[in-house]
């Protein structure tokens, strides 16, 4: 049976995995825990959040892991995401990927991540003064001006969806 192994920074990864978890019935780990607990090889179901758009951790679990799926969670609304550039950059070839709104909550970002998300707020801040913004960047503005959670239990009805009829 599969179970679920999630990398989170801020939380909306996590409540995503958790979610999911609950509803398929199935054990869900934090990437650091799984270690501890699964063996190489195991069936997991991935699900990493987004940075500079790398998912995090899914390099590694795809080297200790037997992924049957992967999910990207970032703060793009998924109507402007290119899903096929994110497979592109991060490799992920041949496996169901899925792609969910978290949402962005700059007091819960903790580390390294919390000042390179303020570095990339100045600038887009920057670019919005002068006009320069591209329409990508100008919806990032929105949302960081915007913040908060994204984080809703039907979001999750593609990969329920496929679960069953995988
Ligand atoms: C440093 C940094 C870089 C980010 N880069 C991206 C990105 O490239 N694409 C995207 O959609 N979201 C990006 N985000 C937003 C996060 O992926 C989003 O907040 C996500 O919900 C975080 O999940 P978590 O709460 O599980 O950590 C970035 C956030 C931070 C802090």
């Amino acid at each position: 049976m599969a179970v679920i192994v999630f990398e989170s920074n801020a939380g909306h990864t996590e409540n995503y995995g958790r979610m999911l978890g609950e509803i398929l019935n199935i054990p869900v780990y934090s990437n650091q825990h799984a270690k501890g607990v699964l063996g190489k090889g195991e069936e997991v179901f991935f699900m990493g959040w987004l940075c500079a758009e790398t998912v995090k951790g899914y390099k590694k679990a795809a080297k200790t892991y037997d992924l049957c799926g992967v999910c990207a969670v970032g703060m793009t609304p998924p109507e402007v995401v290119d899903i096929d550039q994110l497979k592109r950059k991060n490799e992920i070839n041949g496996k169901p990927f899925f792609y969910l709104q978290g949402g962005l909550e700059p007091d819960k970002l903790s580390g390294i991540y919390k000042k390179m998300m303020a570095v990339a707020a100045s600038s887009l801040k920057k670019g919005e003064a002068k006009g320069t913004l591209s329409p990508k960047d100008a919806q990032m503005i929105a949302l960081l001006k915007a913040g908060g959670s994204c984080v809703k239990e039907e979001n999750l009805r593609p990969i329920v969806e496929w679960w069953g009829q995988s």
